[in-house]
């Protein structure tokens, strides 16, 4: 994969920290919910911390009629309400000031060669140095006929000696083939190399820290294979049902939503090989070998080891929810499945006969993400024998909430007898860095602003997971209502599921 010409030879993959570079942000769909609920609290944060580069301009585009002053007082609002921190007035004050709205129709060619312009002007007053940072957040549909303006404008190429780059928001297409020609109509556009598809799981800290956690520590790697892992249970568990965003929703569905995307890429980073170098592309190049090694469900496989499911009514923390299908704006009759648990099968030396089970679901018992490496048991004689079953050693890594990892393992209980119960030893973040980890956003944009893909997705990731996720989607389009499970909200999901898992006589956890 050819170096980025704009890619700063300072930084490189997660080793250094991010220079990120003066420049303009343009936000398209800029007053959607994203722009409001993460991305500008995002960079307010990144202000408060002085990680901002010293220039940078936020550049509102939208249709709506608002001036720079509605704009910045809208967001400062919300701002108020979703940043991490509490906002700081004064930093705020400096920080609105670098914000201005650009109204305009997507479709509306003018709209661009006037937003050249502005950016020209911003780059005189503000020395932002003809660097653009274009993020496309608005729907989806809305993809095409922005990035055809960019080329048409000429804004697809920065003046002079700054770089132009697009950072594309999930969902990148609905099954491959949309999603190749959606690569298609960027590459168009823009090289590979200036292309960021937010993945937005890559930017949490503790996914980050799943490779430090193997390659930097001697004694996990040696145990990261078929011979000492009984299998890996990969879980997201939302307690939130759809939040206002049926419309899509309904369409995608839990598989497109937080598999084909959060859940690979964070079996990928549990299963990948040690990268030779810590750049972007050697560790893509790492991710991607693991999906090409994913074996292909055919439809028999997907009936017997994807499990599809939808809420019923039920309650969540003692409040009580209704139905999915009772949601508004979800179809009354609608299909679509809001969890999933899947058994995984990777074709590769290193995890020959070793199950990965993926789970996601909406409307769960818990809100909790983490990664559950499941060890082998220890040989059944002295203390693991049948008047005594030890329990086999657990490595969790916490990616939300409460991060950190645990290590499960046995130990004597103090006194005379020999009694043996599982005990945890524990690291938590919070407590032993002393501070709140970033919001992945903060981190994706600097590091886009610092021409770093590392934890953006390339490609031939994103079409490669698709490929996965196409057989299963097709395999279910044959098969309708049978095959769909209903669980209560506020439970953990079907039985059906744990049919799934206990046939490897082992059972999900109970997070
Ligand atoms: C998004 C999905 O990508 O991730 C949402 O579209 C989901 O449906 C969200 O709720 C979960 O993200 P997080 O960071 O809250 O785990």
């Amino acid at each position: 994969m050819p170096e980025s010409k704009s890619a700063n030879p300072l930084r490189e993959g997660l080793t250094n920290r991010s220079l990120p570079e003066p420049c303009s942000i343009i936000i398209f769909g800029a007053t959607g919910d994203l722009t409001h609920r993460k991305l500008v609290p995002a960079l307010y944060n990144l202000a408060a911390e002085g990680a901002l580069p010293q220039a940078v301009n936020v550049v509102g585009f939208a249709r709506r009629d608002k001036t720079d002053e509605s704009f910045r007082a809208e967001l400062g609002e919300t701002t108020r309400q979703f940043s991490r921190r509490q906002v700081n007035e004064d930093i705020w004050a400096g920080f609105a000031g670098s914000i201005c709205y650009h109204r305009s129709a997507f479709d509306d060619p003018a709209g661009y060669a006037t937003l050249a312009e502005r950016l020209d002007a911003l780059d005189r007053e503000r020395g932002t140095r003809g660097n653009r940072l274009f993020y496309l957040a608005a729907s989806p549909d809305q993809f095409e006929v922005i990035l055809r303006n960019l080329r048409e404008s000429g804004l697809n190429r920065a003046p002079g000696d700054g770089w132009a780059r697009v950072i594309v928001e999930k969902p990148f297409g609905t099954d491959l083939a949309s999603a190749r020609d959606l690569n298609a109509l960027v590459e168009a556009s823009f090289p590979e190399s200036d292309t960021y598809r937010i993945d937005h799981y890559l930017g949490k800290e503790t996914a980050q820290n799943i490779m430090v956690l193997r390659f930097a520590n001697a004694i996990f790697e040696q145990l990261w294979n078929a011979r000492y892992i009984h299998h890996v249970q990969i879980t997201a568990s939302e307690q939130i049902g759809v939040e206002g965003r049926a419309g899509y929703y309904d369409k995608a569905g839990a598989l497109r939503d937080m598999i084909q995307n959060h859940l690979l890429q964070l079996l990928c980073l549990t299963a990948m090989e040690p990268p030779v170098g810590l750049d972007a592309d050697s560790i893509r190049d790492e991710k991607v070998k693991v999906l090409r090694a994913l074996r292909p469900l055919d439809d028999a496989a997907a009936h017997k080891l994807v499990v599809r499911a939808q809420y019923g009514a039920g309650a969540v923390n003692g409040t009580r929810v209704p139905a999915y299908r009772d949601e508004q704006n979800v179809n009354p009759e609608s299909l679509t499945e809001t969890y999933v648990a899947m058994q995984v099968n990777i074709d590769n030396w290193r995890w020959a006969g070793v199950p990965f089970f993926l789970r996601v679901g909406k409307r769960l018992a818990k809100a909790a993400t983490e990664i559950a490496v499941q060890f082998k048991g220890a040989p059944p004689v002295l203390f693991n024998v049948a008047r005594q079953t030890l329990t086999n050693n657990v490595l969790v890594i916490r990616i939300q909430p409460d991060e950190g990892i645990s290590l499960r393992m046995s130990a004597k209980v103090p006194g005379a007898a020999v009694r043996v119960e599982p005990v945890k030893m524990d690291f938590h973040y919070g407590t032993s860095f002393g501070k709140g980890t970033p919001e992945a956003y903060e981190r994706l944009l600097l590091d886009a602003m610092s021409g770093d893909a590392t934890l953006f997705a390339r490609r031939d990731e994103v079409e490669e997971a698709w490929r996965f996720v196409d057989r299963i989607l097709d395999a279910w389009s044959a098969q309708d209502a049978e095959g769909l499970a209903m669980y209560s909200a506020g439970t953990w999901g079907p039985t059906e599921a744990d049919d799934l898992i206990t046939r490897h006589s082992a059972t999900w956890r109970r997070l």
